[in-house]
Order: structure tokens, then C-alpha cells, then sequence
């Protein structure tokens, strides 16, 4: 998550790993246990480039304390995903993680279904993006891979984008195609305007690897499948594994 190659440089790609589930199954009880921060240290290990984490605005699942020893236990980067709010904007500038991503957040959403409306809330966002610039924060915008979505962030100045993979995640066979064909065409535009493209959710061991090979793609952002996984395999298994299809793909 440095950031530091320019966009479609080529080189590796860097996975995040997303720990928010395991403070969901930690929730699910209330107390300690499992801990979010031990999976980071875990995923570090195990050859994680950094962290992400979403602080949710009902702190389903991560929350303040756990962002507060993240920001002191961890040696990766961390990129906070976030809303476009006051109150994590706050947050953010108070902490000042490596990186912030912001998200569309919806109280009733199971996750976060699709991405940012950057070219319909330009004059919203625009405040956030400067701010969290001006502060040092690597601000990526969270959006649905489409040229007009790709404009905006360009207009808006954000040095990153994070491209929506959930749509490609959930189609099959020839939309699936057409789907990745998007994420290429993104891809490539994003970089071709100087902006370094991330992508991520709904990524599996199945359906990682041709997302992978875009390469302008300097980063992927998983979470669910690799918490999920680890309850059969461990986490450092779950991530190596993960790494070694990314790196098979370039
Ligand atoms: N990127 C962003 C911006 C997200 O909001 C999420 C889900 O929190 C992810 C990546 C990871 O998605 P998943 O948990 O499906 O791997």
C-alpha cells in the first residue's frame, strides 16, 4: 500500500487484507475474542501488503478501540474505508491512517452493495478528498468501474481509485466476461489519467486470478472469502494462498 510505483507501471500487486469479519464473529458474542488485530499481525505474516478495516457508522463490526490499537499495533498500512461523514472524516484526520477509502454506507445494507456515486455527489465529496489530501491520507473513491465514474474521481483529484469487483463477482459465464472487460477498460483508464487503481469485493481463490492479470491493478482488497476460509485452513494459510494465485496472474 505504499503507493509509490506510478499506475501501470507493471510490479507486484498489493493485497489488503480486509479483517473486519473477524470482529464480526468477535460481535456476535460481545468480549475479546477473536481479535481483529491478531488476525492483521496474522495476515502480516503471512505476506499481507497492509490492512484494511471499515469502521462502520453502527460499528457492526470494527470499532473505535479497534482502530485506535491498529493505528499502534500494526506494522502494515492501513486503509480505513469510511463514509463520506463528518464524524469519520474526524476520525481519519485524528488517526491518520496510510490510506482512506471512501464508501458508499447504507444502514441496512448487508455490505457494501455497489460504489460511490462520484459524478452524481462530486460537490459533496469534494471537501473530503481535499481534506484527507491535505492531511497526507492516500484517498482512494470506492466506484463502480464506468468511464463517467472515473472522470469524476480524475476532476475530483483523488490519487486513487478502488474498482467495485462485486458486480464481476456475482455474473457468470458471458457476463462475467463483459463484466471484466469493465474492470479492464477502467483499469486502464484510471491509469491512463495518473490514477493508481485498486480493486476488490466478492474476490475468491475462483475468480481472482483474471482480475489479477489487469495490470494496471496495483492492489486487490479482500476480506470475506479469506476470513471464511480461514476457519478450515488458518488464516496464513488463507492468505498465502490467495498471494500465490495473485502472483500467478501476472
Ligand atoms: N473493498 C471495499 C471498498 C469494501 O467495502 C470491501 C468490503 O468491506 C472490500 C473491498 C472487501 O470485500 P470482501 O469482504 O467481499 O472481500
Amino acid at each position: 500500500m505504499s503507493g509509490s510505483a506510478s499506475p501501470g507501471s507493471g510490479g507486484q500487486l498489493r493485497l489488503g487484507v480486509n479483517i473486519d469479519h473477524v470482529a464480526t464473529i468477535r460481535n456476535a458474542r460481545g468480549g475479546d475474542f477473536p481479535d481483529p488485530v491478531r488476525a492483521a499481525h496474522l495476515a502480516a505474516d503471512a505476506g499481507a501488503d497492509g490492512i484494511t478495516a471499515h469502521l462502520r457508522e453502527d460499528r457492526r463490526h470494527i470499532t473505535d478501540r479497534d482502530l485506535e490499537r491498529m493505528m499502534g499495533e500494526i506494522r502494515l498500512p492501513l486503509n480505513l474505508e469510511m463514509a463520506a461523514t463528518d464524524e469519520m472524516l474526524a476520525i481519519a484526520l485524528r488517526h491518520r491512517p496510510h490510506a482512506a477509502c471512501i464508501v458508499p454506507e447504507k444502514r441496512e445494507e448487508r455490505t457494501t452493495e455497489g460504489g460511490l456515486d462520484a459524478a452524481g455527489q462530486a460537490n459533496s465529496l469534494k471537501r473530503f478528498v481535499d481534506q484527507l489530501c491535505a492531511a497526507n491520507i492516500r484517498v482512494s473513491l470506492f466506484i463502480e468501474p464506468n468511464p463517467q465514474q472515473i472522470e469524476a474521481a480524475v476532476r475530483l483529484g483523488a490519487p486513487v481509485v478502488e474498482l467495485h469487483t462485486g458486480r464481476y463477482a456475482h455474473l457468470s459465464g458471458k457476463e462475467q466476461t463483459l463484466e471484466l472487460q469493465r474492470l479492464a477498460d477502467a483499469a486502464a483508464l484510471a491509469a491512463k489519467n495518473g490514477i493508481e487503481p485498486h480493486a476488490g469485493h466478492g474476490l475468491t481463490y475462483d475468480n481472482v486470478v483474471p482480475v489479477a492479470a489487469i495490470p494496471q491493478l496495483r492492489e486487490l482488497n479482500i476480506g470475506h472469502f479469506l476470513i471464511g476460509e480461514a476457519i478450515f485452513t488458518g488464516l496464513d494459510a488463507s492468505v498465502l494462498r490467495m498471494r500465490e494465485l495473485m502472483d500467478s496472474a501476472r
